[in-house]
């Protein structure tokens, strides 16, 4: 075991039991981080109380019953009942050694869940927005990390592809003609097609009125109309496919659970929360009414499920999903990556489901993103308030990262320095909204986050480039840096702690779904290479092996970085 937080647990666990009696060997002894040494257990001051004896004392008889010699080198109690514990050096190098060709990096594979993940979920015939960037960017991380520790996550891209918008889209579409220019639209600028189809239906009489009736023919299923439907889906996913290729992201077709998926089902789903007493109408709607969901006045908010012209809406489509995941999905957990002006939407549908026993032991959570604002404070739009075109967005970011290489490496090809850029400029967008917690807003800001210093992704892709340049200097593969591991200089010390952190980061973030703490392990260790590579050194040291474990030491710290940045799906150049 690699975790020195979790192997100390144990051994004072032990010392617990053997000190106090069996009762006592599962109570957390509350392992932290200390300035005083590596480790400090601070249970002495709890269990005291319960124990009735002063917590030095517990603190005494805990240290009396530990059996830590080959971990710690010191073990010591201070102030009212801490016991300070200092790592062994030979136990450090030895964990660190053990993460020395192992592919995992330390990581456990943790026993398999069902994991369906709803994330990106961009609308049909509309511009994806910095938000649709958000959850896309943070939900793949997600499904990256849960697939790493051993799930089976089932990606739900649940677009919007139903609803009243798609009979004025249908007859616009049959105007400008399937085959046309404009139709093309839909697969660059989605929203100059949309805006086109608007302007029509707002300018003329005789175009809505057609654009309601093939509403109602495409509610009844007239097979032309949906062909013609399935064209305007067809023309958006080649938009969302090349937005997902130009960030990395692993979402294809095969992940397409759009809303009209659960068509089919809607009706029945109204039906059986009529029968189980959950859903009345009211006013002529069908609504479900759920005790604490209240809004301005105390009055009741109602979850529509059917409005009074028989329409199905959002809700209605939520309440099918949700069934869907957690029964044929048979989900344990089912995750919403979804903006959190959404949460109230998502609490309702949750109580829903629960109260209609559909939810078993299925879990669900929303993974609340926060907005991406502009400088302003605002969200983010062009100047002239208009939605931001994403791919603009994105080649912006490459265009900007193409002039930093150009600057840093005018020694490079142009294709070489054209891939670095791509990479670059990506790594930056997507680090930018993993490395802030993904509930919180933030402002899109390009100099901060093409910057070279920092917590930002080109600081960490610059960190893996000059690595491995280290070897190519050296003449030798990463792979071959297998050491001896040693650790003497206090440098080697904390990066080898350092390096013993990323199974238990990566844990954290698939059980609290976190990708920011991935990010802020990956910076902290990149920092502590810094400072490694600073105070010792490892091409140019003397003794062949210092030079061997040092050498060993960058190896483990290249192959986590590159893992992590993975995990997060952000690229590391070969060089930069
Ligand atoms: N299409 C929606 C939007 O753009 C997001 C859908 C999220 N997923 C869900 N199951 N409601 O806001």
């Amino acid at each position: 075991m690699a975790d020195p937080q979790e192997v100390l647990t144990q051994r004072v666990q032990s010392a617990l039991g053997a000190a106090f009696g069996a009762d006592y060997a599962e109570t957390d002894p509350v392992i932290r981080p200390s300035q005083f040494a590596d480790y400090q257990a601070n249970a002495a001051l709890a269990l005291a109380k319960r124990l009735g004896r002063k917590p030095r004392d517990v603190a005494s008889a805990i240290v009396e019953h530990l059996d830590v010699t080959d971990v710690c080198r010191e073990v010591e109690i201070s102030g009212p009942g801490f016991v300070n514990l200092t790592l062994r050096e030979d136990w450090i190098a030895d964990r660190t050694q053990d993460l020395v060709g192992d592919e995992r990096r330390g990581a456990p594979l943790q026993e398999r869940q069902n994991i369906p993940l709803d994330y990106s979920a961009p609308n049909v015939a509309k511009e994806m927005h910095v938000g649709h960037l958000r959850t896309t960017v943070v939900g793949d991380a997600l499904a990256r990390t849960l697939e790493f520790l051993g799930h089976n996550v089932i990606r739900q891209n649940h677009i919007g592809d139903w609803g009243t918008p798609f009979g004025m889209l249908i007859e616009h579409l049959l105007e400008v003609g399937e085959g046309s220019d404009e139709a093309a639209l839909l697969k660059n600028d989605p929203n100059a097609f949309y805006q086109g189809a608007r302007a029509k239906f707002d300018g003329s009489e005789e175009f809505a009125a057609r654009a309601r009736r093939r509403v109602v023919a495409l509610q009844a299923g007239d097979p032309e109309t949906l062909r013609l439907w399935q064209d305007l889906i067809d023309l958006s996913t080649v938009y969302f496919n090349k937005i997902y290729d130009k960030l990395d992201v692993t979402l294809t077709d095969a992940d397409l659970a759009g809303e009209s998926t659960y068509n089919d089902t809607l009706g029945s789903i109204c039906q059986e929360l009529e029968d189980k007493g959950l859903a009345v109408v009211s006013e002529g709607a069908l609504c479900v009414f759920l005790d604490g969901f209240t809004g301005r006045e105390g009055k009741p908010v109602p979850l529509i499920i059917r409005k009074s012209d028989g329409g199905y809406g959002y809700g209605t489509t939520d309440l099918a999903t949700i069934k869907h995941r957690a029964q044929e999905l048979k989900a344990d957990r089912v995750l919403y990556v979804i903006g959190a002006p959404q949460s109230l939407h998502l609490q309702m549908i949750y109580e829903t489901a629960r109260k209609a026993g559909w939810l078993g032991s299925a879990q669900p959570v929303h993974v609340q993103i926060g907005n991406v604002l502009g400088g302003d404070g605002k969200i983010l739009r062009t100047r002239s308030g208009a939605p931001i075109r994403l791919m603009a967005l994105l080649d912006e970011a490459i265009e900007r990262a193409a002039k930093v290489v150009a600057d840093a490496r005018p020694d490079l090809d142009e294709a070489t320095r054209a891939q670095i850029a791509r990479e670059v400029g990506i790594g930056a967008v997507k680090y930018a909204d993993l490395s802030i917690s993904h509930d919180t807003e933030y402002v899109f800001d390009f100099d901060r986050m093409l910057a070279l210093t920092g917590n930002t992704g080109p600081y960490l892709q610059y960190a893996t480039a000059r690595i491995r340049s280290i070897f190519r200097k050296g003449g030798l593969e990463p792979a071959e840096a297998t050491g001896p591991i040693t650790v003497d200089e206090p440098a080697e010390r904390t990066l080898a702690l350092a390096l013993l952190g990323f199974g238990p980061t990566v844990v954290q973030v698939g059980d609290e779904l976190v990708p920011h703490r991935l990010c802020a392990y990956l910076f902290e260790l990149a920092q502590a290479f810094t400072s490694f590579y600073e105070n010792c050194p490892v091409l140019k040291a003397e003794d062949p092996a210092v030079r061997a474990s040092r050498l060993a030491l960058t190896a483990a710290t290249l192959d986590t970085l590159v893992k992590g940045l993975d995990l997060l799906g952000v690229r590391s150049p070969e060089q930069m």
